[in-house]
């Protein structure tokens, strides 16, 4: 089995991911996200919103809607631009999108170009079959949305969740009384119609951003650029990515989307490829210049350091949370003579702690231990085990990443010492009962 067979396994069976739908026969390119998927997620998301936001005195945060106005996807270009170009095989009537079908073919070129690469290189589908001409698709996910059969009005799941931030910019300005350059952040669902999808969920038709918009004076989009890929970077190493597996990768023109100026990726080195999973991006005034003119609104800000009036600039933050967890999950994954731990920084571990009582059948243990699950879960998301034995639970919760295991023995009922077990070094330490959480607390947030 190959890493990417040996982790779709893994989550699973232990409850990471599964494939939505399953009992039907599955749903192509979409996945629910289990109990322990759900917590990984979670814990993502509260690191990211606690260094971007709540560490942050110029960046305020929403949640805003994933179905707005159709205007809103108008003006901001999508439904015009948010194309890619596809291709049809003949005979099996699958599609493509062009530009993985070959190297020769590459982004950004328009389907003329295209038919006639095919033409010359004479290239066919997977499966060997004619393919059809090259035609624009839009990745915009089309909904029906109203009360009445006949009068639905035609809107759009949101394709990138920062539109509500452009277009409620002055809302939250005021409201909040920012100056600029300052930011709005937002982590939420976003949907796109893609044409291929996979591999497992590094891209799917359903997924979720963290975005932050930094509006600025255009001087000072060149410093934020590079600030946020520093700032992006070192978060990412802090919850410890492997840094030989990390790079920045700027993009050429053609690959940019249509609101872009400047675009640098953050890619990981998955086992299918480097691939991209965050982007800094430099969109200049676009997204505030077509909402002022398709909406009427007067987006000028008046700048009263420079004495100044002008449009906000935009240098945006963009990652998604899937793919990060993706990433996650491949970094921290380790076999040992067929033993799999996560290493996952313990911040990001669904458990922090499991607590066992050694022998299930001796109702002294199993209180003593209820007693230390009940005091720790009060801080920590604790699990608790008493099937099978030690070594067998150890397994089970190195599996899944729970950074240290408590396990309450007979020493326990004489002393009030337990038994410590750390995933990663494998070492046993006996810690009092009492000082239990200042232990875990140390090692959590003071490494
Ligand atoms: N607002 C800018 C924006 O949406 P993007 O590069 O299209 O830029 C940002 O998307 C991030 O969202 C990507 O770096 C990626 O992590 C994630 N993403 C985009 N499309 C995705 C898909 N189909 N499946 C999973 N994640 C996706």
């Amino acid at each position: 089995m190959d890493l990417l067979e040996k982790l779709v396994s893994l989550a699973k069976r232990r409850g990471f991911v599964y494939q939505s739908s399953e009992i039907y026969g599955g749903w192509e390119a979409t996945y629910d996200f289990g109990p322990l998927g759900a917590e990984l997620l979670r814990n993502i998301r509260n690191l990211w919103w606690q260094e971007f936001v709540h560490n942050r005195p110029d960046i305020v945060g929403i949640d805003g809607a994933i179905i707005s106005h159709p205007r809103v996807w108008e003006a901001s270009g999508h439904t015009e631009s948010f194309t890619d170009v596809m291709v049809e095989d003949l005979k099996t009537h699958k599609r493509y999108r062009a530009d993985h079908l070959s190297n020769k073919i590459e982004d950004g070129m328009t389907p003329e170009e295209i038919d006639q690469v095919i033409k010359e290189n004479k290239i066919r589908s997977p499966d060997g079959n004619s393919l059809s001409k090259a035609k624009k698709f839009n990745n915009l996910v089309e909904v029906y949305i109203g009360t009445l059969e006949n009068e639905k009005t035609l809107a759009y799941l949101r394709g990138e969740t920062c539109q509500p931030i452009f277009y409620n910019y002055q809302l939250i300005k005021d409201s909040m009384r920012m100056k600029l350059p300052f930011g709005i952040a937002q982590i939420g669902k976003a949907f796109r119609n893609e044409i291929k999808v996979g591999p497992y969920f590094f891209r799917t038709r359903e997924f979720e951003q963290m975005e932050i918009e930094m509006f600025l004076h255009p001087s000072e989009a060149d410093y934020y650029f590079e600030k946020f890929k520093e700032w992006s970077m070192s978060w990412l190493k802090q919850l410890g990515i492997d840094e030989n597996k990390l790079r920045f990768r700027e993009q050429e023109f053609k690959e940019r989307a249509h609101y872009n100026k400047i675009a640098t990726d953050i890619e990981y080195k998955f086992p299918f490829g480097w691939k991209e999973f965050q982007g800094i991006h430099y969109r200049g005034d676009w997204d505030l210049s077509r909402h002022g003119e398709y909406s009427k609104t007067d987006f000028k800000y008046r700048d009263d350091v420079r004495n100044e009036e002008y449009i906000p600039h935009v240098v945006e933050y963009s990652i998604g949370l899937n793919r990060l967890m993706l990433v996650l999950l491949f970094d921290s994954y380790s076999e040992d003579d067929g033993k799999v731990t996560l290493k996952l920084n313990p911040r990001l571990s669904p458990y922090k702690v499991a607590v066992f009582p050694l022998l299930s059948n001796r109702p002294r243990l199993v209180d003593k231990a209820h007693k230390v699950f009940e005091a720790l879960k009060t801080r920590f998301h604790c699990a608790w085990d008493s099937r099978g034995n030690i070594g067998k639970r150890y397994a089970s919760q190195d599996e899944i990443g729970t950074p240290w295991c408590v396990t309450v023995d007979f020493d326990t009922l004489k002393y009030e010492t337990v038994t410590v077990r750390d995933r990663d070094t494998k070492l046993q330490e006996r810690v009092s009962v009492d000082r239990l959480q200042k232990y875990f607390e140390n090692q959590l947030y003071e490494n």
